[in-house]
């Protein structure tokens, strides 16, 4: 699995379709959508545009809890729509609903050769061992909100503890960046390399061991957010920027029922 994607949430239409492609040029090889987004149509398009043999490609999409009844058909809905034969991996989108039969459709789908790899999305540590103890295959990866005031440090100790890869959904903080950006720390290293601090704050993450998927529907931003593998960040640069840890979700996590409710009216 490639360290570095490109997200599509909320990147729909004629964007979505560009933004894909562009991505593809650029040299991102790993795509995540979801049945969630509504635009596995558009990513589809998009990679057909991009050009690339499908095995180059890394496609990631997520089977949403509303559907989990129905996961075969979703799957095979997913596959129709992205225009092609086998998914590199599949995610369950959230620990919601009836998230083991989903799980044991997801299992049967791997080993009939559809899905590559199966993990999950949003789930808490203690929700991950539960389902490694109880079921055959386990979670190749688990995606989380993971970015500088939510670094997950308790959360990527017991998934390398389970062989779980860590990956950081809203690396970028979901467009709410501005105060990540202009913390003096991020800024000071991020002139010392003459780089972003969007470049410094995925490149953080990736050497943590982490899978970053940032979204841009802007040209300049999809080439500066794939920029991040010419330096590397000191050990002391690391633990500063870990300092900044703020343990603060913006999205879902079941240590936060408000969120839950928010998250449950996808
Ligand atoms: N599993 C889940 O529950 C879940 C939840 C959320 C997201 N995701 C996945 O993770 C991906 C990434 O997360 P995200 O899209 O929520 O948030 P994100 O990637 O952290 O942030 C995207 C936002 O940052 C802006 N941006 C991108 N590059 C930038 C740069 N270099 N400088 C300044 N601003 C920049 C984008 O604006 P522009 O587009 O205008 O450039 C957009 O508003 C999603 O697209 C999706 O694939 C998964």
């Amino acid at each position: 699995m490639p360290m570095l994607g490109f997200g599509t949430f909320m990147n729909t239409g004629a964007d979505c379709e560009r933004t894909v492609a562009e991505a593809i040029h650029t040299g991102y090889r790993l795509i995540d959508t979801a049945e969630a987004y509504g635009n596995e149509e558009q990513v589809g398009r998009g990679i057909k545009a991009g050009g690339v043999c499908r095995d180059a490609l890394f496609l990631v999409t997520k089977v949403n809890f509303k559907s989990y009844s129905r996961t075969r058909e979703t799957v095979e809905n997913s596959l129709r729509l992205l225009g092609t034969d086998y998914l590199d991996l599949v995610l369950l989108h959230w620990p919601f609903a009836d998230y083991y039969t989903a799980w044991r459709e997801l299992e049967k789908l791997h080993k009939e050769g559809y899905i590559r790899a199966i993990g999950v999305s949003n789930f808490e540590p203690d929700r991950l061992i539960d389902l490694i103890a109880y079921n055959e295959v386990k979670p190749a990866v688990n995606q989380i909100e993971t970015h500088l005031y939510c670094q997950r440090q308790t959360e990527h100790v017991w998934e390398e503890k389970y062989g779980v890869s860590h990956m950081a959904y809203a690396p970028l903080g979901q467009g709410h960046a501005n105060e990540m950006f202009a913390e003096p720390i991020v800024q000071e290293i991020a002139a010392k390399y003459s780089k972003t601090a969007a470049q410094v704050l995925l490149r953080r993450t990736i050497q943590n061991n982490t899978t970053v998927i940032p979204k841009s529907v802007h040209s300049e931003r999809i080439a500066e957010n794939f920029n991040v593998f010419d330096f590397e960040l000191t050990a002391d640069e690391m633990k500063r920027l870990a300092a900044l840890d703020k343990n603060l979700p913006m999205i879902g996590t079941p240590e936060k029922p408000e969120l839950v409710e928010f998250s449950l009216t996808w």
